[in-house]
């Protein structure tokens, strides 16, 4: 199975300020259908507990910083994001959740899928059942 890794974007430096940006099928391995952030998270808030069927995902901390733990059913992986020019690429059929949410963190997510609740698997146990 593929596994969840950073991909380092673009990055413009500029002295008026840097710049980044994403074409998808370029940049990442899929285009992009949906975007949607994640922000003004509580401290010690834990968002993102499932898997997805067929979403794909990228995603990047725009600003602050956050874990997000990744996990096929066999092992865990813990990512740091706090770099608006890398990003966490997710293939579908992986575990994960985010947490450690700093104070203003920004979670910018870019999605293959429109929103689709079916292809959610929100219950860890059916999840490692599916893997097997
Ligand atoms: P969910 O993906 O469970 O959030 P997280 O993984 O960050 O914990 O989504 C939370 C709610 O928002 C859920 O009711 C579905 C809804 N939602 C949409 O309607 N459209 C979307 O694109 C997303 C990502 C979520």
């Amino acid at each position: 199975m593929e596994s969840a890794g950073i991909i380092v974007l673009p990055k413009i430096f500029d002295k008026r300020g840097n710049l980044t940006f994403i074409e998808g099928g370029r940049h990442i391995p899929f285009d992009i259908k949906r975007v949607y952030w994640i922000y003004d998270v509580p401290g010690g808030q834990v968002r993102g507990g499932h898997a997805f069927i067929e979403q794909q995902e990228l995603i990047i901390a725009l600003s602050g910083s956050f874990d997000v733990i990744v996990d096929d059913g066999l092992s865990k992986q813990t990512f740091t994001l706090n770099r608006s020019y890398q990003g966490l690429y997710i293939p579908a059929g992986i575990w994960r959740h985010m947490e450690n949410f700093s104070t203003n963190s920004l979670a910018l997510v870019l999605a293959s899928t429109f929103y689709n609740e079916n292809d959610y698997i929100r219950d860890y146990e059916r999840y490692l059942s599916g893997r097997k």
